[in-house]
Order: structure tokens, then sequence, then C-alpha cells
């Protein structure tokens, strides 16, 4: 009987390694798929984590060979991928790749692509949108008329839409050719350690989880600061801005896993919902909001000249819920800042009128945990001192070596249909409806776009709303 179910085993395994597997790259010479999907995998092809005959196919306009692509994602290799370039390495890694040039947006060059695949063998997909929001129609629509639906799962990249009226349609538009279960909407900071690690401490630290309500904690910060600029990236950035880039999905990942409720499950999305639903709509944006651009934006090539997408933003979030009555949660991001660090800071109320006691979850570059705290000064009666407790997570060379890079966990995690560590549609919509109101809100107001200088921390305005924590200035 053993030998039997042993027989059967094996044979299953030997059916599900024929079936050719690809993902598919919408966006395949774009900057993430340069910078993070491709080294991503070939962290994964280095840890043995691809199956033998897993392809990718990278798709794009120019007119590359496979050879020319191979090289230019060699070339990005060398500095992006976690795991060592190892020239033998990457030439394996190579034979998985192939380049097919195509118009994505001319919905009849998708019967080429389907031939590609049928020429290939390929039978289980995964197709990646690594394109700017406005794409993901056609391109829903090119896979719906052309390619064949057996075994394909879809990765989509924030911001999912443009507004909730159109993330709706997208969405339906997926459903005509996907199983929601088959839809894994990516954000990637839900991939990075520390994130995850907010879980940890709140979670599992019986000193945090008396304290972590209104009765302790006086508010939250969370800072996403960048010192890079738009980039390459004018013309999808743009059109989008710094809410709908990071607030409306990443930041209000933060905020959500920072203020939820303990999850009942395995998984964490319920009760993020919830507390996303919760948030109080804001009504004088004059006082809980401040946008910014950074002087020199306009002037950045494919920018338009009269641009006033904020490419700053900082915000006073308020939860209608129990826990967090009349607790501020101040949330900032913007480009072209004097450092990048991105950080949530936990200020809790004073004792006794002593410094307030802080904890400060660094999520990069350095990875780690921060608390300062009061103790009796040495040799004085009972003066105070501010003492901390420093703990580096990414000083320590083992723990960078065995940290995965967020898009390398989460093409794994989707690999092994884990979807934990994806947004689902509920949190999008309710995403959604906060920032459409913040938005609408803010140009009905009139209220100013600030510019701010280069390698500053962001609008001096933003200072209104609260002392930020993180300041370099
Ligand atoms: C992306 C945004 O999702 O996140 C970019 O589109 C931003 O504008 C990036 O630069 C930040 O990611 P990270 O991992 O560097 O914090």
């Amino acid at each position: 009987m053993k030998e039997q179910t042993r027989l059967v085993h094996s044979t299953m395994i030997g059916l599900e390694t024929m079936q050719n597997k690809a993902i598919t790259i919408f966006g395949g010479s774009g900057d993430l798929t340069y910078r993070k999907l491709l080294p991503a995998m070939y962290n994964l092809h280095v840890l043995d984590q691809l199956d033998e005959d897993f392809k990718i196919i990278g798709l794009g306009r120019r007119d590359y060979t496979t050879e020319d692509y191979i090289e230019i994602a060699r070339g990005w290799m060398k500095e992006h991928s976690r795991k060592k370039y190892v020239e033998k390495v990457f030439n394996e890694f190579a034979q998985r790749i192939t380049y097919f040039k195509i118009d994505i947006s001319n919905e009849d060059e998708y019967a080429r692509l389907q031939e590609f695949y049928i020429d290939k063998e390929i039978k289980e997909h995964i197709y990646y949108y690594a394109v700017a929001p406005e794409m993901f129609l056609t391109v829903t629509n090119g896979l719906k008329k052309y390619c064949s639906k057996n075994k394909a799962k879809v990765i989509i990249e924030k911001p999912f839409g443009a507004n909730l009226e159109n993330a709706s349609k997208l969405n339906n538009k997926l459903a005509e050719f996907f199983g929601q279960d088959e839809i894994y909407h990516i954000d990637h900071y839900l991939g990075k350690e520390m994130i995850q690690n907010i879980l940890s401490v709140r979670f599992n630290n019986a000193i945090f989880k008396g304290i972590w309500n209104k009765d302790f904690i006086e508010s939250v910060q969370i800072t996403a600061a960048e010192s890079v600029g738009v980039g390459t990236r004018a013309g999808y950035y743009d059109k989008s801005g710094a809410m709908k880039d990071m607030i409306q999905n990443h930041l209000l990942q933060v905020l959500s896993i920072v203020a939820m409720e303990k999850p009942t499950g395995t998984s964490m999305y319920k009760e993020q919902v919830e507390l996303l639903k919760s948030l109080k709509p804001i009504t004088n944006i004059e006082d809980n909001l401040v946008m910014g651009q950074y002087d020199g934006y306009l002037e950045e090539s494919n920018i338009a000249p009269d641009s006033k997408t904020e490419t700053y933003v900082a915000l006073k979030v308020e939860i209608d819920n129990e826990r967090w009555q009349k607790v501020p949660f101040f949330i900032r991001t913007g480009k072209k800042l004097a450092t990048r660090e991105s950080q949530v800071v936990i200020k809790f109320k004073a004792e006794n009128d002593a410094p307030q006691n802080m904890l400060i979850i660094k999520i990069q570059p350095t990875e780690g945990i921060y608390l300062k705290f009061n103790a009796k000064k040495p040799g004085t009666a009972n003066d105070l001192q501010e003492v901390s407790m420093d703990f580096c997570q990414s000083c320590i060379l083992e723990n960078r070596l065995n940290t995965p890079e967020a898009y390398e966990r989460l093409l794994y995690a989707c690999l092994v249909n884990d979807r934990m560590l994806f947004s689902q549609w509920d949190q999008i919509v309710a995403s959604w409806n906060y920032i459409n109101d913040i938005l609408e809100k803010y140009h009905s107001s009139g209220a100013k776009l600030y510019t701010y200088d280069q390698d500053s921390m962001g609008p001096k305005e933003a200072y209104k709303l609260t002392d930020w924590i993180l300041d370099l200035e």
C-alpha cells in the first residue's frame, strides 16, 4: 500500500514538472522589471525555487533580440540582485528568458503571443502587469480575445486604477478572464521584512499588547522618505502623484497593520479592511493635508510644464473606533528629500511629566527597532535621564543574507498560491474611498501645492501638522 502511494505521488510529481510554466511580464523592458522583477527571479533561481521548466517572457515594444535583452538584464543584475552575480549561474538563469516584441496596446497582437505560447508548449501562466494602470484594460482584453485561459494567474501592480470607479471597471474586466482567487494585487510593502515584523512585535509581546491604544499612545507617525526623484517614470508618475503612488496603497497598508485588531485566522486582510473602513473622512483640508512639489520637477523630462502633480504628501488621519479615538496618525511621503528612510514612530503619552517614551520601527534602509524610555540618572537621588535600546537587525550580516527582497518573497508566494501577502478587492475599495474623498476635497478647496527645495524634508507647512521625528533640517 505504501509503495502504491509513493508511486502515485511520484507520478503526480512527474506530471507536475511536465507542465511548461511561464511568467509573462507586460512592461518587460521597464524600470521595475530590470530593477526588481528579474533580480528577484534570479534570486529564486539561485535558491532553487523555480521549477526547472519555468520560463520568463519579457514583453516590450523595443526592437530587442532575446540576446540583447539578456545582456541588458545582466547589467542590472550585477547591481540589483540580492544573491551574488555569478556569470555561470546567470547564464543558466538566462536560458529561461525570452524577449517577445509586441505592441501591447494593440489587442490583435495578442494572437501572435498565443501562437508563441503554443509553439513553446506553455500550459500554465502567470501574467504580470508591470505597466501603467491605464494599460490594464487593454491587456486584459487582448488576453481574453486570444489567449487560452487554462491555468492562469495575474499579478497586478498598484495603483489599481486611477480612482474607485475606474478600479471597479478594471475589476469587472479582470473577472471576465480570471477567477478572484487567480488575481494577485501586489503591494511590495507587504513583502518588506520590517513591515511583517510589525505583526510579530505587536502581537507577541506582553509589553506592547496592553498599551497599543488611545490610553497610552499619543500619536503615530509613518514616514516614507525618498531621495530619488521621478526619474524615467514621468509618463506614469505625472498622472498619479504621491497620493496615488504611495499613500493609497503602501502607506495605508502600513497604517492598517499598525492599527488593526489582532487577526484571528492566518489572513490579516479582514482586519485591515475593517480598519480602513473606520478612517474618518477629512473635513478640513487646510488643517490636515499638505501637498508639495519639489523645485525642479517641472523641468524633469516628460513632465507637463504646468503640472500640478504632488511629489510630497503629509496627512493627518484619524480612526473612528474604540481603540484609537482621538489618536492622530500622521503619514508623509515625498521624493527628492534629504534622505531615503522609512519608519513608524509610536509616541507614548508622557508619565509624570517625564519625557515621552518612543518606539521606532525602522523599515529601511536600516532595519531595526529602537525604544526610548526614562531611567534614573546614576548618582542622583531621583533625576531622570532618557535612555534607549537600539536593535539593529540589518547590521547583522546573517540577517541581511537571510532577508529576501520584497519582490522575491511575493513572487514566490504567488508561485505557491499563497495569497496572504496580497491585497484583496475590498481593501482596494476602502483605500480608494478614503483617498478619492481627500483628493476631491483638496481640488475643490483650492488648497495650495507648496514648492519645496530638493534635499530638504519637504514643505515647512507640513510641520504645522506635527513635529516630525525624522527631521534632518
Ligand atoms: C513604488 C512607487 O511602488 O514604490 C515608487 O511607484 C516608489 O514611486 C517605490 O519610489 C518605493 O519603494 P521602496 O521599496 O524603495 O520604498
